[in-house]
């Protein structure tokens, strides 16, 4: 299982003094040479936390994976396309909401998500959509021609009663499996933590964890090196 680590908030550290500390691009190499297989960050349209000068600088200096989540917003396409990530994941985003708060529309949005594929394929941009563990979505995904998928884990993260965790995981495994059955690549992340990452770790076919939030946490009290190693060490297998 790879282990893409989100720096986002470690940029949002930061922009709390609109300072030059603590530095984004510190943290990727430090999560790099303690296992992380790729570096996640997200360019929001406000710029809350991750900005171009981040992606610019990680682009060059990072030797592993660099994954960037974008909005299908016409100037964050042209900046990625001009960065050229080794890898865009589309997500929703809307102004107010403190995280992506459900899945891409793929099935809404189609026409726009085509085009912005094309734009991303041009550069030679591999592309994942980030959606919900729905079979409309996944569906709407494997005809826009994506061949990644990352699945929204938060509805399973967020249940606190047990029928409701089992409900939500089971959803999961379901369109992990209908996804490969269709020959796609399976991710998955969003509100993964050192208590509840095991299990989302042990679903067969899931290729990859994309988690931010929780190891950032966990690094303000233990240190990056140590928190991004025992994740690892959690979802390894
Ligand atoms: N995957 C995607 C597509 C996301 O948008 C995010 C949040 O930026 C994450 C994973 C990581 O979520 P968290 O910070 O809750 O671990």
């Amino acid at each position: 299982m790879k282990l893409g680590v989100n720096i986002d908030h470690v940029a949002t550290l930061r922009e709390v003094r609109a300072g030059i500390e603590p530095e984004p691009v510190f943290a990727a190499l430090i999560c790099q040479a303690a296992g992380a297989d790729s570096i996640v960050v997200h360019l929001r349209e406000d710029r809350r936390h991750i900005k171009e000068r981040d992606l610019y600088i990680l682009k060059k200096v990072i030797k592993k994976k660099l994954n960037l989540e974008m909005s299908l917003a016409s100037d964050i396409v042209r900046i990625a396309c001009r960065v050229k990530p080794d890898q865009a994941t589309i997500v929703p985003e809307r102004r107010q909401e403190i995280t992506t708060e459900g899945g891409l529309d793929v099935v809404s949005n189609y026409k726009k998500v085509k085009q912005v594929l094309g734009k991303l394929k041009k550069k030679n941009i591999a592309a994942s959509l980030f959606i919900d563990p729905e079979k409309k979505q996944i569906d709407a995904a494997k005809k826009s021609g994506v061949k990644m998928i990352e699945l929204h884990t938060g509805r399973y993260c967020s249940a606190r009663e047990k029928k409701e965790q089992v409900k939500r995981f089971e959803e999961l495994r379901i369109a992990t499996e209908y996804a490969k059955k269709k020959g796609m690549h399976v991710f998955a992340g969003h509100g993964l933590d050192y208590y509840n990452v095991s299990r989302i770790a042990r679903i067969k076919g899931i290729e990859e964890l994309n988690i931010g939030y929780s190891i950032v946490c966990r690094a303000v009290l233990v240190g990056l090196d140590k928190a991004v190693r025992e994740m690892r060490q959690l979802i390894k297998g």
